[in-house]
């Protein structure tokens, strides 16, 4: 038997060890679980609950629960921004998707029962979405600066001077695409942790540190100089 004062001992250890662990335990979940701002979800929420838009295509309906009807993706950078997408670079990456060229296990489901003509009619109709306001914190100077010209270097040759993307390279439109949606793709695509990415893409920027990518991305997201597709 243990002296009551011992006992008294273990009993508050044990009590506090439990507290520990179900608090660790609520704070990880409501860090997993943290959604959008109040403001971003009333948002999501309407478009969610409105109806489809006139003009939207029929097999976009899916695709609307979680890149929104009006395309605008979520600003945390989980869902890209589609509105304003080029025609081209949508309808080479559906294809892919639905052959199975490319793959992107969450998207795979709805990209693989596609028709052509529906591939065709949603593209066309993201395409001509106007880009969604991205509501990105301004960098500050430096940083735009350093991200103008590290982009230019790394990056304009295939995706534009501004981001804009380029038809016949299927390179896709980046400005005023999510800071957080672009930082995490390229940071994917530099550490070949992704087999979708374009291979010359990625040998072309294995060697970009992940500051200058970080630089590029908040350059990109504010969306300066970007011009319609
Ligand atoms: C369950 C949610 C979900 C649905 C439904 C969905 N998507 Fe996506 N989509 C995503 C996510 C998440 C990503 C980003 C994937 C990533 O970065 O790994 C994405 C990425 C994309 C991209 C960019 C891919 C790239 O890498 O360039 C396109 C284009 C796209 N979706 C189109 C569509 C279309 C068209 C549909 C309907 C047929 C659709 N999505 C349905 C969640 C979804
Ligand atoms: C050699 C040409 C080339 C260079 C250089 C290049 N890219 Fe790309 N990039 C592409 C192509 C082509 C794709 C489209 C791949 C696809 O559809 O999956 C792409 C895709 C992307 C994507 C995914 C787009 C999406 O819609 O989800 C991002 C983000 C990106 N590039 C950013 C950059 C940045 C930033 C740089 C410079 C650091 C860069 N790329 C350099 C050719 C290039």
């Amino acid at each position: 038997m243990l002296a009551p004062p011992m006992r008294i001992f273990l009993t508050i250890a044990a009590l506090l060890v439990i507290v520990i662990l179900v608090g660790g335990v609520a704070s990880l979940t409501w860090l997993m679980t943290r959604g959008p701002s109040e403001a971003q979800a009333a948002r999501i929420a309407a478009v969610l609950e409105s109806t489809a838009p006139p003009g939207e295509p029929a097999a976009y309906a899916h695709c609307a629960s979680c890149h929104l009807h009006d395309g605008a993706g979520r600003p945390d950078g989980s869902i890209p921004g589609l509105a304003g997408q080029r025609q081209a670079v949508l309808e080479n990456k559906l294809h892919r998707l639905r052959l199975g060229i490319t793959r992107l296990p969450v998207m795979d489901p709805f990209a693989r029962t596609l028709t052509p003509k529906e591939i065709t009619e949603i593209a066309k109709y993201l395409s001509a979405l106007p880009a969604a306001e991205s509501a990105v914190t301004p960098a500050s100077n430096v940083v735009r600066d350093r991200g103008a010209s590290r982009y230019a270097l790394h990056c304009a040759s295939c995706h534009g001077a501004n981001g804009e993307g380029h038809d016949g390279l299927f390179a896709s439109r980046l400005c005023g695409q999510y800071a957080g949606y672009l930082y995490r793709r390229l940071h994917e695509i530099a550490t070949r942790a992704r087999g979708d990415a374009d291979a010359i893409m990625q040998d072309a920027i294995a060697h970009v540190s992940a500051g200058e990518l970080r630089v590029i991305a908040a350059w990109l997201a504010e969306g300066k100089g970007c011009v319609a597709p």
